[in-house]
């Protein structure tokens, strides 16, 4: 089974907790500590070359089976085991957020007794009773174990809260003994998380037209400096990935050099000025334009052919306005076209956004309080509103780029419906 979209071949990210830039299915991935924690290493590489972003949470316990070095290597980002880090004090909050699904693989029997008992004094499993996320486990054990009711009851306990089994299979287990208990089969665990992370994708934008813009233009001093902002353009790429997942035809415009998934037709630019060009140029016709940029306001007038140097005393910078790009989109839209912007604010968000939402002539505006803490410019997380002119409101609370990216395209295809 694949996923779309397809892998990119940047997977690697730095440093222990480091945020990922990520714009792929997220799977959590926890090892617990049972002698089946060399497996999970199997299920770790197969997500990842099926495009998956796996995050490895290891127990301190599980550590004694399976080195973290092989995470490490394997997994999408270094192998978390502990909740005590400096450098990202509440690493199960993150981890819970970002996650599309998280599996634990093996789940031991007392893995199971805690999650099942709401007990949360580790990094595996505070993760777990912080994420709004599917939850798969994939108990082994050894068959005594396996069968005693303590057991079955937690079980029962998780499979009523939605939480998905994958039961153990029969076959020998460490020691030599056979019967019921040992981890179910590496290559199932994986379909299984793939079909859950596919389940999530509705080919609901199949044969629509969309072009999205995406970071923060650099608008030129001298051939040396520029004036530009704080935007990453993760959000915009992870819009436009995920309309691709969608079934869209894709094409971005974008100033970063973030690497975009298969799929997504790619247009680099650098000035407001390029951008207007691109997005004037390939938003006639498309059926939906979104510009998740963050254009610059203003641009030096008359740039420098030269460099300025400190001996010649301070320039004197003279600023004029850039094209305002969505407006002008909003001018020429044809009626059946939707057209959405974003309104990154830090104060009166609300009405800051609802008066550019009708100034631009949009459908939807997406606003965003950038002075929020894990919100807006180069997070992982967003938190926004989506305002939408026939009056719809729609709340996404802090979560990742990618499932804010499938909110703002759920309100797309519903104005698409409509039309
Ligand atoms: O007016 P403000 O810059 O806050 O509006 C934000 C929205 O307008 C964003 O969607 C941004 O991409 C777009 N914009 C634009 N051209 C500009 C400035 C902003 O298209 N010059």
């Amino acid at each position: 089974m694949t996923l779309l979209p397809k892998p990119s071949p940047l997977t690697s990210q730095v440093g222990p907790i480091s945020m990922t830039g990520n714009t792929k299915p997220f799977v959590v991935l926890g090892v617990s500590a049972g002698i089946a924690a060399y497996k999970a290493v199997e299920i770790c590489r197969r997500l990842v070359d099926a495009g998956v972003h796996v995050a490895p949470v290891l127990t301190e316990r599980a550590v004694h089976f399976v080195g973290a070095t092989t995470f490490n290597a394997l997994g999408s980002e270094p192998v978390q085991t502990s909740l005590w880090n400096e450098a990202s004090p509440i690493p199960h909050t993150r981890l819970g957020q970002l996650a599309d699904v998280v599996v634990v693989a093996p789940a031991t029997v007392d893995l199971l007794a805690r999650y099942a008992n709401g007990l949360a004094d580790d990094l595996l499993t505070t993760t777990l009773l912080a994420t709004a996320a599917t939850v798969v486990v994939c108990p082994a054990m050894h068959t005594e174990m396996w069968d005693h009711p303590a057991v079955q009851q937690n079980l029962a306990t998780l499979r009523s809260r939605g939480v998905v089994i994958i039961p153990p299979e029969d076959g020998r287990l460490a020691g030599g003994d056979v019967g019921s208990g040992r981890l179910a089969d590496p290559a199932a665990i994986v379909d299984a998380v793939l079909g859950l992370l596919d389940s999530r994708t509705p080919l609901d934008l199949a044969g629509v037209r969309v072009v999205v813009s995406a970071g923060g233009t650099r608008e030129p001093i001298d051939p040396v400096r520029v004036l530009t902002n704080r935007s990453s353009g993760k959000q915009g790429h992870a819009i436009a990935e995920a309309a691709a997942r969608r079934g869209a035809e894709v094409e971005l415009v974008t100033t970063t050099d973030r690497p975009v998934t298969h799929g997504v037709t790619v247009h680099r630019v650098e000035t407001a000025a390029d951008m207007e060009a691109a997005m004037l140029d390939r938003g006639a016709g498309a059926d939906v334009v979104v510009m998740a940029a963050a254009v610059a306001d203003f641009r030096p007038k008359g740039v420098s052919p030269s460099k300025l140097h400190k001996s010649d005393g301070i320039p004197e910078l003279i600023l004029e306005p850039t094209p305002d790009i969505l407006a002008e989109l909003g001018r020429r839209r044809t009626s059946d076209q939707i057209l959405v912007g974003f309104a990154a604010e830090t104060d009166e968000v609300t009405e800051r956004a609802t008066a550019k939402l009708v100034g631009k002539g949009v459908d939807l505006m997406v606003a965003n309080d950038v002075s929020a803490a894990g919100v807006g410019f180069d997070h992982d997380t967003n938190a926004v509103t989506v305002l939408g002119a026939d009056g719809c409101t729609t709340e996404v609370s802090l979560t990742s780029k990618m499932r804010v990216a499938d909110a703002v395209l759920d309100r797309v295809v519903a104005l698409l419906s409509a039309r």
